[in-house]
């Protein structure tokens, strides 16, 4: 045989060998439809061995559970099938001819979830460049490739095929009946793409929001408000730029301001003149943070529309209002201080990074640009796929929120409509007289 040939045969070879493996599902049904039928002809005969073999074919068509598990083996075959054969076209020069091996195929309320080890000499990271081209490829709406934290050689990759947050529906918020909370439990905040409640934590950290108009950023925080304005021994400091957003929590406050720099500046002053206090208080008690059971109340600052007190007014107002803050944020961890600020635009010109870096907690709702999404959440994420700008502008309160797990999480906030929000406010206040009364 020529060199010529040879290679020929070798393609031949390894394109069969290629089919049969990606068919082997299929085959295998076949294979087994083939044996049953061969046994049935030796002993039953034409043409019962058909009957047997129908007979026994039947529950698959006829009973649902059978019939979902027989269309779910396919279609999971059939995406898999369908997913190398894309990474097959793309050529990846690192993985020299050879493909991914997919270990498991799962449906997820987005569209499939499959756990894939890359070949040797590959990388997850030659999967995440393409997968916006292996996403084009199978005309799905994105494919989102991550790399196990445990296994360098191991993706997950999620083929979205819908958007399971986008019921028109809005959620109710858990909490919407509770008749007092304690801020030292996570606060659910909304729901993820797989339907599980998404909840922060939110003693020792600080959160950042941001998202362009009307991407729901008010609603999320007071959703966070609601929660530490049921809790009896929260003490609430509001900043509110636009006047209205906070003003139903005015009532459980400690200090509430308007779109005054001034005043801020004089509110966060008190609470770092707290802070001291409360830091010396822990050193007489040989600790080093604030815990749920010694009885030191945490403090909470909300701080909607971030950029009117950056920007607006006087300059040095603006840089006082900046560095006190910056303290608050830089060193009122231990102490219990907890600072929630939202913004639309968190761009160094309006937050200086000195301030913008130290939140821990972010959250993107809706951003106009990648960029604009990557400066909330931190560099290099849109990149990953996990970019706020390519969430429908109609869809109000979906974001990521980065927090306690490594990578961003895609969630909807819950929704407080206005009846429940005063009805919220309302209880708020009346368990906070009651914990006065009994001196709590
Ligand atoms: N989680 C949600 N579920 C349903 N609807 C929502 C949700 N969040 C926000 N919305 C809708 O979007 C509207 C705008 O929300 P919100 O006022 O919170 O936006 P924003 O980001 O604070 O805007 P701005 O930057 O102008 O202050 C709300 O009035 C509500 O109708
Ligand atoms: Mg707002």
């Amino acid at each position: 045989m020529s060199a010529q040939q040879e290679g020929f045969a070798e393609v031949v070879v390894g394109a069969v060998a290629r089919t049969t493996w990606a068919w082997r599902v299929e085959l295998a049904m076949l294979g087994v439809v083939a044996v049953m039928a061969g046994a049935t002809y030796d002993a039953l005969g034409p043409p019962w061995h058909v009957v047997a073999v129908i007979g026994v074919g039947l529950p698959f068509g006829s009973v649902p559970v059978l019939r979902r598990w027989l269309v779910r083996l396919l279609h999971r075959s059939h995406v898999r099938r369908t997913w190398l054969a894309a990474v097959r076209r793309l050529d990846i020069a690192s993985f020299q001819e050879r493909l991914p091996v997919v270990s498991r195929v799962r449906e997820v309320p987005a569209g499939y979830r499959l756990e894939a080890r890359v070949p040797p000499r590959g990388c997850v990271d030659d999967l995440v460049r393409v997968a916006e081209r292996i996403a084009a490829d199978l005309g799905a709406r994105d494919v989102r490739v991550r790399r196990f934290a445990e296994d360098a050689g191991r993706a997950e990759v999620v083929v979205v095929r819908r958007d399971p947050l986008a019921a028109p529906q809005p959620l109710r918020w858990p909490l919407a009946t509770a008749e007092r909370t304690s801020l030292w439990q996570p606060v659910p905040v909304g729901v993820d793409e797989d339907g599980r409640t998404v909840s922060m934590s939110l003693p020792e950290h600080n959160l950042l929001l941001g998202g362009e108009p009307g991407a729901g950023k008010s609603a999320a925080l007071s959703l966070l408000t609601a929660a530490a304005a049921l809790d009896p021994t929260v003490k609430l400091w509001l900043l509110d730029g636009k006047l209205v957003e906070l003003a139903t929590w005015a009532g459980c406050a400690e200090h509430s301001v308007g779109a005054n720099v001034a005043d801020a500046v004089d509110v966060l002053r008190t609470l770092q003149v707290d802070m001291g206090a409360r830091y010396a208080q822990l050193l007489a008690q040989r600790r080093r943070k604030v815990g749920p059971d010694d009885g030191l109340p945490l403090n909470v600052v909300v701080c909607d529309e971030l950029a009117m007190y950056l920007t607006v007014g006087d300059r040095k107002e603006r840089t006082e209002f900046a560095e006190v803050l910056r303290d608050l944020v830089a060193r009122g961890r231990a102490a219990g201080i907890i600072v929630l600020a939202a913004t639309q635009k968190p761009a160094t010109d309006i937050v200086p990074s000195s301030l913008r870096d130290l939140f821990g907690f972010r959250w993107a709702l809706r951003c106009a640009t990648r960029d604009a999404s990557d400066t909330i959440l931190g560099a290099g994420w849109a990149t990953l796929g996990y970019s706020a700008a390519e969430i429908d502008a109609g869809l109000r309160g979906v974001g990521y929120l980065l927090h306690e797990g490594g990578e961003p999480t895609r969630l909807r906030s819950f929704w407080l409509d206005d009846d429940s929000l005063f009805a919220v406010a309302d209880r708020a206040e009346a368990v906070r007289r009651q914990a006065a009364e009994a001196g709590e």
